[in-house]
């Protein structure tokens, strides 16, 4: 092991999780950096083969090291570019994951972005590349999901058909001033979750969402890098301390497993309590 590996951030493959997904293989888009990349360290390490989707040519170098990196500790991994919310690209994935994998057991619906603006300023390509990459980028990769589980079939792996995981945020229910288009997007996630998880439990499909709160990402670096900041995000968190990616790696790696098997068109908040109106902590 070099240096660098023994040092690198993920906890999971210094201290391998249980091997919960064993024989699973799992789909995680924009898993080149934050959750994403977190969540593709854990599922490996509980003994899933990855496909680590990422969004441009300029990340490839990256996911090229996170492949590496799951390898080098025993795990299978690859990586496939692909923009989530163009439809000819997601089928292709599709197709890429059955040459590569045979198949998919479990989709983490991940890949997300901001585009954020005062609502007057707001342009139509912010407001539309945000939905088009949070929720129709959700829809597109579901859809294609579905479609392989129900063309595989059952296996030995899981009790489940198939498994997918939306990453929401707590701005499903908390407005977000500033951040109309973001907020809308995963509002409209949380509906087309739950309305999906109805439609096909009966398939033994599991659909639920994680809803992550403030975690230490780039995605949010204004929120949490200087004193200052971290101070005030504080004030939006009871548990009073920032999320770490692992904190939502871990919780996806059990909702994907068969310890959740009876778990379906839930939103779990991983947030620290910020969905507990912290303002209401003194007064009310
Ligand atoms: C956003 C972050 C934000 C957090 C809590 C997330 O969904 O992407 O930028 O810090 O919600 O407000």
């Amino acid at each position: 092991m070099t240096e660098s590996r023994s040092t690198l951030p993920s906890p999971f493959l210094k201290r391998p999780a249980p091997r919960l997904l064993a024989g699973q293989r799992v789909l995680v888009t924009g898993a080149s950096s934050g959750i994403g990349k977190a969540v593709a360290m854990a599922m490996a390490s509980a003994g899933a083969d990855v496909c680590v989707n990422y969004p441009v040519e300029a990340e490839l170098d990256r996911a090229m090291e996170e492949v590496e990196e799951i390898r080098a500790h025993g795990g299978n991994a690859w990586a496939h570019q692909c923009d989530v919310s163009r439809e000819a690209e997601v089928v292709a994935m599709f197709d890429r994951i059955r040459k590569e994998m045979g198949s998919v057991d479990i989709l983490v619906a991940n890949a997300g972005i901001q585009r954020d603006a005062p609502f007057e300023s707001m342009t139509l390509d912010q407001w539309n590349h945000v939905l088009a990459v949070n929720l129709t980028g959700q829809f597109l990769c579901a859809r294609e999901s579905v479609r392989e589980f129900r063309r595989r079939g059952m296996t030995e792996a899981s009790r489940a058909l198939g498994k997918i995981i939306c990453m929401s945020s707590v701005h499903e229910v908390i407005p977000w001033a500033g951040h109309v288009n973001y907020a809308a997007s995963k509002g409209g996630v949380m509906l087309m979750m739950k309305s999906l998880a109805q439609e096909v439990a009966p398939l033994r499909i599991r659909v639920n969402s994680i809803a992550p709160g403030a975690i230490r990402t780039p995605i949010n670096r204004e929120a949490w890098d200087t004193p200052e900041a971290y101070q005030s995000l504080m004030r939006l968190i009871p548990a009073k301390r920032i999320g770490e990616t692992e904190d939502v790696a871990r919780t996806a790696v059990w909702l994907a497993s068969d310890e959740a098997d009876y778990i379906t068109g839930t939103t779990i908040f991983v947030d620290g309590g910020m969905t507990l109106y912290p303002g209401f902590e003194a007064g009310g």
